[in-house]
């Protein structure tokens, strides 16, 4: 079996063909990054136009990596939800359309459960049960993942989501969007005792998070302290800090409560290194073991969608033939495949 999947939930076009025999074939991305920086932040409509314009050719792309025609794609599946509206809408019609034409299955994926199975593309994918930390844009979660489909959230962001404050910290510092890369880049230049900003919610039980006070208290520094680059990599040094801290801090209570063998740290701020390193301390310290993706699939790509897609269309799931988006989809709806 093999699966053609379209991403394009957000700002990015990623497709990607994934094998039942073979895994991975072949996939492709395109980045809208450029385009949304001088508006400081992506602009819906602007996305959608976008991914009109690339997606047939980002697909014509992949099959020609892959040294496969369209009439070799067995089903396809495409992201129902959650993101934009319009930019989802683009990558379901097209979806829908190829699964008339070719006569298969379509199947609408969870775009946040995609980002949990990505380090299961990778040669030594994690054992369930694992924790996930899920840190993208959009979402901050920790999840048990007993199974494919079978998730229980232990926590999630009660305001901002980790991204979210990456990019919006990134921004007080006047550096260009999409922030978070950029700010771990200075991060890495400053000085780690400078500034010590708060770590939300940690001497409270539970494995929720908030990001919202760090934030404020990142902005009033911002406004009082000087303007000179080595201010500003100490003050992104010492939010970065706040951060992988303040996670590192829930993974281990999480490891204790739960016993799991694997941790696994996915979506776009999972491509940040200092949490990466830190979250392996913090596995191994407690007899565990890292499962990461790879950095290009961290942040959104077709690969873990393919994979998703075939995990369900494999199956028997497909969708009915209608064209919908679920731009709001809570991740605690999804079950195992089949059922
Ligand atoms: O998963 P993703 O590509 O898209 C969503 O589904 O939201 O995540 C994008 C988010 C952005 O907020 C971006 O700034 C952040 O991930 N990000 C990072 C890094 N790379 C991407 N944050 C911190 N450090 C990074 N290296
Ligand atoms: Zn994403």
């Amino acid at each position: 079996m093999i699966v053609l999947g379209i991403e394009s939930s957000c700002d990015e076009t990623g497709i990607a063909l994934y094998s039942a025999d073979q895994g991975l074939l072949a996939h492709q991305l395109h980045s809208q990054a450029d385009m949304h920086a001088v508006y400081g932040g992506v602009v819906p409509e602007l996305a959608s136009r976008d991914h009109v314009r690339r997606v047939l050719p980002l697909i014509d792309a992949t099959l020609a990596e892959a040294g496969i025609t369209r009439a070799d794609v067995d089903g396809i599946a495409y992201t129902r939800g959650p993101g934009l509206a319009g930019a989802l809408l683009v990558g379901a019609s097209v979806a829908s359309s190829l699964g008339w034409a070719l006569e298969r299955p379509v199947l609408g994926v969870h775009h946040m459960e995609a980002h949990l199975l990505a380090p299961m593309l990778e040669p030594e994918p994690p054992a369930f049960p694992f924790l996930a930390l899920l840190v993208s844009g959009g979402h901050t979660l920790l999840v048990l993942v007993a199974g494919i489909g079978r998730y229980r959230i232990l926590g999630e962001s009660l305001d901002d989501a980790a991204g979210e404050a990456f990019d919006k910290t990134a921004k007080l510092l006047g550096l260009p969007y999409p922030g978070g890369p950029q700010l771990e880049r200075l991060a890495a230049e400053g000085d780690p005792d400078r500034f010590r900003f708060p770590r939300p919610m940690t001497d409270r039980p539970g494995f929720d998070f908030s990001f919202s006070g760090l934030k404020t208290a990142v902005v009033n520094t911002v406004r009082n302290a000087d303007e000179d680059d080595e201010t500003r990599a100490a003050i992104a040094r010492g939010f970065q800090d706040a951060v992988v801290d303040t996670f590192a801090i829930k993974m281990r209570r999480a490891l204790e409560h739960t016993g799991a063998g694997h941790v696994v740290v996915a979506g776009g701020v999972g491509a940040n290194q200092a949490l990466r390193d830190r979250l392996r301390e913090i596995a191994e310290d407690n007899g565990a073991r890292v499962a990461y993706p790879r950095l290009a699939f961290c942040t959104d790509n077709g690969a873990m969608i393919a994979y998703t897609g075939y995990c369900r269309l494999s199956a028997g799931e497909q969708d009915s033939g209608r064209v919908d988006v679920r731009p709001r989809w809570p991740m605690d709806e999804m079950k195992p495949p089949g059922e």
